[in-house]
């Protein structure tokens, strides 16, 4: 069967989740969603990043053992996935024993194939990134991700040879055998690694206790820029063996933010290459949620809380509002009240308005029952073939926002065609037409259900029910 296996990178447990990340698994769930809906066998791998100096400094300042510290925070994660309505298929702690134990084997594969060797390593560190930055990096001495001054540390660590596999890398960005997408993205990291030797790159850190052991020098441990992204493998049950490619890898698509395409167009691929594996079919880089026009941020403090939003408007208006807030890729700023707002007209008064008007005209009415009945998807049915090639294009080309204006061009459309055509008057002078404008809307209702399907799973089911039923409580209520 046709396979797709997507990834969404693994969070930090240094702090509760925040819609920045809900924001790339909704993402993530919608594709993989759309996916299986078009029959295929789908894999989407979720998890928490749970090692490294920062997540280690917050356990000590809450006062708690990392074990039991990260044990909570990967919860919050997990629970808050069940809220949105996410379906994964393996949730991935990079503190998994199995995990622990394929990063270790790994690693001495590496270092056996003299891929790492030691060294001295000088450089900035920011805690916030857990990597070194380079000065070209800083913004007036800072780290601009995380507005903190960088510490300079010099100390002997273990490299990862990375220019040996710098001509090799461009080449698989060049011709897309690696694909970085959107294009511009492409560019930026082509420029880069064209006009930039890469320095070797310090895999593991002396004094830091919370991380992986490096199995050929225990008095060292390495965490996050390298354990972290071996998670895309174990997460699909490999164990460390080079032998063993998992079944579902390559993947097909990797969503990342921007603030981490650097290290996964370098030292991910890197990676990959020196174990002779293949490269993602596809690293998809989105922006970011903004707020006041800076990242929305746990180290800036400027989160608008999750759990407030799912309280405003619910799962599938929190799902709708994060994806139709800008284009996917760029970078979006979010405010309460404009999603108020956006709540209000698009879905209290667009699609639950429109679904009510249709219904209420249907129920009061007592022609044959409608198409409608038989064109309804089954479970089983790909997606492709109720619908048009152009909303599929979009979707499978990550263009989500623009998927959400397609469907709600036929919402609007269909608004104006009740308006327009008055079926509440045709009912008594002309019902032949009536009987068609009714078709139409119902038609379309039901085409609007299985397209929202990946967005707002539950609204979708409400629709299909509605008009089974041709009885319909508001989808959506309006906010004052
Ligand atoms: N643990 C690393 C990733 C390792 S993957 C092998 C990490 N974690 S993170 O929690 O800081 O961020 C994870 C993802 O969430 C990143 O893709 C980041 O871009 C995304 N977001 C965090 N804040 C965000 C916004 N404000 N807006 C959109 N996405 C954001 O980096």
């Amino acid at each position: 069967m046709n396979k797709f296996y997507i990834t969404t990178p693994i969070y930090y447990v240094n702090a509760k989740p925040h819609i920045g990340h809900a924001y790339t698994t909704i993402a993530a769930d919608v594709l993989a969603r759309f996916h299986k809906l078009q029959g295929k066998d789908v894999f989407f791998l979720m998890g928490t990043d749970e090692h490294g100096l920062k997540i280690q400094k917050k356990a000590e300042e809450a006062g708690k053992e990392p074990r039991v510290f990260v044990d909570e925070i990967s919860a919050e994660f997990k629970s808050l996935w069940e809220k949105l309505d996410i379906k994964y298929d393996n949730f991935i702690r990079t503190t998994d024993e199995k995990h622990i134990k394929a990063v270790s084997k790994m690693l001495q594969t590496l270092f056996e194939n003299k891929a790492i060797r030691k060294g001295e390593y000088e450089g900035l560190y920011c805690v916030g990134c857990e990597q070194f930055l380079n000065e070209s990096d800083l913004v007036n001495g800072k780290c601009p991700d995380h507005d903190i001054i960088p510490e300079k540390m010099k100390e002997e660590s273990y490299l990862l040879d990375m220019k040996s596999k710098q001509a090799e890398l461009i080449q698989k960005i060049e011709n897309d055998e690696f694909r970085i997408t959107p294009e511009k993205y492409k560019k930026e990291m082509l420029s880069f690694l064209k006009n930039n030797e890469l320095k070797d790159l310090s895999i593991s850190r002396k004094n830091v206790s919370w991380g992986i052991p490096l199995p050929f020098d225990k008095s060292y441990t390495t965490y996050v820029w390298v354990d972290a992204f071996i998670n895309y493998l174990t997460g699909i049950g490999w164990d460390g063996n080079i032998e063993n490619i998992p079944e579902f890898w390559p993947a097909n698509v990797q969503f990342i933010g921007k603030d981490i395409l650097r290290v996964h167009a370098t030292i991910w691929p890197i990676v990959l290459m020196y174990l002779g594996f293949p490269l993602p079919k596809t690293l998809f880089t989105h922006g970011h949620i903004l707020s006041g026009g800076k990242k929305m941020s746990k180290t800036l403090g400027n989160t608008i809380s999750i759990d407030e939003m799912l309280e405003k408007f619910g799962v599938d208006g929190t799902r709708y509002l994060l994806l139709s807030a800008g284009t996917f890729g760029e970078d979006v700023d979010v405010t309460t009240e404009r999603m108020v707002e956006k709540y209000n007209a698009d879905l209290a008064n667009g699609l639950g308005n429109l679904l009510s008007r249709v219904v209420t005209l249907a129920q009061n009415s007592q022609f044959p029952a409608p198409n409608f009945v038989q064109s309804q998807p089954k479970a089983d049915q790909p997606m492709a073939e109720i619908s048009n090639d152009s909303i599929l294009k979009l979707i499978e080309n990550i263009e989500l926002g623009q998927a959400l204006d397609y469907i709600w061009n036929i919402i609007k459309e269909d608004d104006k065609y009740i308006n327009d055509s008055e079926p509440w008057k045709l009912k008594k002078i002309d019902p032949k037409k009536f009987e068609k404008v009714m078709e139409k809307l119902l038609n379309d209702l039901d085409k609007i259900s299985m397209l929202v399907a990946p967005f707002m799973p539950e609204t979708s089911e409400k629709i299909k029910k509605a008009l089974e039923t041709k009885k319909v409580e508001p989808l959506f209520q309006r906010i004052k």
